[in-house]
């Protein structure tokens, strides 16, 4: 489904991704760990469009995208959260994920107003579609707060949900445990299998190893921008060349 192959990214003269190649199948979940400043970040913002990798090749179902800008790629599916989620404080929850949908849909003034005719209907499906979205994510309770009001853990579980406003069969994840409450934890990692259930493939970027393991059926590391193991959790985690990159310290 994404094929991502020797992409490199540089910010000005520093190579922050190099030579990275990586592959995720319809429907899996796959984790991708490394010490901070690894790349990580750098590589889904290349791989989501917010930076344009700067050799290398990028398809996404068969289609080339490395040149296609963000809302064509989340159009046709593939979708990324941010590691400091990026709500619309003063907004409600509902109207901060109605707001996501208009953005799929990359609608402007006049479009609105040459469809005015459907606007009601379409508000009624997407907050249909909303409210079932809060469900699966258990923050109903939520649905009608300033999103300013949410803990860390709900503003997370937020952000994921404006993502999944845009229907997306890949979801890149940038360190969706940092900062939530160790108890909420479980609690998502329920949420993300319930999301494989659904046919959704999932990109983890990760520090917390054993929910990674758990979650898994394979993994990536990277060091100093450059991808060093993949494959089976265990074999991955266990292998010199990791344990290495860690220093013995975070495994
Ligand atoms: N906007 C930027 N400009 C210059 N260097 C950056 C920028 N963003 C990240 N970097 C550098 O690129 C490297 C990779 O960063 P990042 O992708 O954020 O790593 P990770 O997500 O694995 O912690 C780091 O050395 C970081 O300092
Ligand atoms: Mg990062």
């Amino acid at each position: 489904m994404l094929k991502v192959e020797n992409v490199s990214v540089s910010y000005g003269p520093f190579l922050a991704v190099n030579n990275a190649s990586m592959h995720v199948n319809a429907g899996e979940t796959i984790g991708l760990a490394g010490t901070n400043g690894a790349g990580k970040t750098t590589l889904f913002a290349a791989i989501a469009g917010q930076l344009t990798a700067t050799s290398g090749s990028i398809s996404f179902n068969g289609q080339d995208i490395l040149h296609q800008p963000t809302y064509k790629r989340a159009g046709i599916g593939l979708c990324r959260t941010f590691q400091i989620p990026r709500e619309f404080g003063k907004l409600s929850v509902l109207e901060n994920l109605l707001v996501a949908a208009q953005d799929r849909s990359q609608e402007n003034m006049l479009t609105a107003w040459l469809r005015r005719g459907t606007m009601k209907d379409t508000t009624t499906q997407r907050t249909a579609q909303a409210d079932q979205i809060l469900d699966t994510l258990g923050i109903t309770h939520v649905r009608d707060l300033p999103a300013s009001q949410l803990s860390g853990g709900q503003k997370k579980l937020l952000e994921l949900a404006r993502v999944l406003m845009q229907q997306p069969t890949l979801i890149l994840l940038d360190e969706p445990f940092a900062g939530v409450n160790p108890v909420r934890i479980g609690e998502m990692m329920d949420i993300f299998r319930r999301l494989k259930e659904q046919g959704i493939a999932l990109l983890i970027v990760e520090h917390h190893l054993q929910a990674l393991k758990s979650l898994c059926s394979r993994l990536y590391v990277m060091d100093q921008g450059v991808v060093i193991a993949e494959g089976d959790p265990d074999n991955v985690l266990n292998s010199t060349i990791v344990q290495e990159a860690y220093m013995g310290g975070v495994i």
